[in-house]
């Protein structure tokens, strides 16, 4: 099947929006939330990404440093903004790891159907405008017996944060780049095709309210049934 070119998925990567400024205030941001758990989480999740592995979404690098370097034969990471791609080339030079940095959004991957063995994503599906599509085309991209790997913050099951993050939905989003803090992306997971099982969840201690919990979990493609087909936003 034909698949997006690096030029076209260049060309609406530069519709996502980003910053400079954004992209230097990133890890300062979540300095404290690395520091209280998320850095630990961020390993623990990563000790299983092996093969070709597919990071979407990758930011400023922060989980390159947690990649096995004996698990890991080709490292591909694909960031929209112009800002954080530049600042992820700079962490893996840094940290002397090859991968190849593409500009991209997660609904179109300029990769062929089924070349990755582990796909990574991790506090993006939060953030891209269209998770049933980019959960589809991560799913186009992933081997069949392929696994995705994601940490994400959702929606709270407690009633009084779940309703509070509705009500800061857009609020959150104008300050978060996008960010949607009440989505259900294990829901949309599963009604997209793909068979959950959650290995972690944490409470996020020091991230704000509205970004709590975390989890951290695994996903592989049901079988006999497209991912993407069925996954609807909340
Ligand atoms: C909260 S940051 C997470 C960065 C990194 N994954 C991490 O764990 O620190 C969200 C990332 O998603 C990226 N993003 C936004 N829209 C996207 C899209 N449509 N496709 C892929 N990535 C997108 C942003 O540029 C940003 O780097």
């Amino acid at each position: 099947m034909s698949h997006p070119s690096l030029q076209e998925a260049e060309a609406e990567a530069d519709r996502v929006p980003g910053s400079a400024l954004s992209a230097r205030l990133y890890d300062p941001i979540l300095w404290w939330g690395e520091r209280s758990g998320l850095s630990r989480s961020r390993e623990v999740l990563l000790a299983e990404a092996g093969g070709a592995v597919l990071e979407v979404g990758a930011g400023t690098g922060l989980n390159v440093r947690h990649y096995d370097r004996d698990l890991v034969e080709r490292l591909v990471l694909v960031e929209p903004d112009r800002h954080k791609a530049a600042i992820l080339r700079d962490r893996l030079g840094q940290v002397n790891l090859e991968g190849e940095v593409v500009r991209a959004p997660a609904s179109m991957l300029p990769f062929g159907d089924e070349v990755f063995d582990t796909a990574v994503v991790t506090l993006c599906f939060c953030t891209v405008p269209d998770p049933d599509e980019s959960m589809k085309e991560i799913g186009r991209v992933l081997k069949p017996d392929g696994v995705l790997l994601f940490m994400e913050h959702i929606r709270s099951d407690r009633s009084w944060l779940g309703a509070l993050q509705d009500r800061l939905r857009g609020l959150w989003e104008r300050v978060a780049d996008g960010c949607q803090c009440n989505r259900r992306t294990v829901e949309l997971l599963r009604s997209g095709g793909w068979d959950v099982d959650i290995t972690h969840v944490s409470d996020g201690a020091l991230m704000p309210p509205v970004a709590r919990p975390i989890v951290s979990g695994r996903a592989r493609k049901r079988q006999g049934l497209a991912p993407g087909n069925g996954a609807r936003e909340a």
